[in-house]
């Protein structure tokens, strides 16, 4: 039994600005419970294998950290910084490489590992980009799948919750920078009228 945290502490709320407010939508305690569950099932498809978690800097982290200590047996980190233009439905979804891996994945069993799916182009992007350099086996696990707002055709071979279309921030999900440590997956909604997708 997780302990609840009172409403309004600022654990539960680091960096609230008055116009903003936050709903929880995915508390700490079921997303731990659902990373042991994501853990065994890749586990149980990789029983004996290194596995090589690579993960997209910034708002994978928790997630890469958290399900690395659930994988047990031998895993390796590494990251890459990718920034995106134009992500609207009318876009070419751009994306642009700014740091790459430090190690090669050939011959690795690649795990890449995603805070959230949302149009896929940046998964589209990666996958695109590691296949090339020839892994052993490459799998993406996502913490978090807003399914609707698909684009391209990509899906992730584990999946923690999907989500509806709505802004999420915290356990490092950020909004501008803010919200990455807060423990939950909350809703942010901006102003008074309950808008939940902030430009
Ligand atoms: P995609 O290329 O549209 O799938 O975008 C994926 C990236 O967009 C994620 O890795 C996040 O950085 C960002 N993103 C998409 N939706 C949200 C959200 O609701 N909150 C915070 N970041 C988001």
């Amino acid at each position: 039994m997780s302990k609840e945290r009172k409403p309004g502490s600022p654990k539960a709320r680091p960096g609230l600005r008055s116009n903003e407010s936050l709903r929880v939508l995915i508390s700490d305690a079921r997303i731990k419970k659902r990373l042991k569950q994501l853990a065994s099932e890749i586990r149980r498809d990789f029983p004996t294998e290194t596995l090589h978690l690579v993960s997209v800097l910034k708002g994978s982290v928790f997630f890469l950290t958290d399900l690395a200590r659930e994988l047990g047996g031998e895993v390796s980190f590494d990251f890459l910084s990718v920034s995106s233009y134009g992500k609207g439905t009318d876009s070419t979804g751009e994306v642009k490489l700014i740091k790459d891996l430090d190690v090669s994945i050939e011959g690795r069993s690649v795990i890449v590992v995603e805070d959230i799916l949302d149009t896929g182009l940046t998964l589209k992007y990666l996958l695109r980009l590691f296949e090339e350099k020839k892994p052993k086996h490459l799998r993406v696990v996502v913490l978090l799948d807003k399914l609707e707002r698909r684009i391209a055709e990509v899906h992730a071979d584990y999946t923690g919750f999907v989500i509806p279309n709505e802004f999420v921030v915290g356990y490092g999900l950020d909004y501008d920078e803010r919200y990455r440590n807060l423990p939950d997956v909350c809703v942010l909604q901006l102003g008074s009228h309950g808008k939940t997708k902030p430009e």
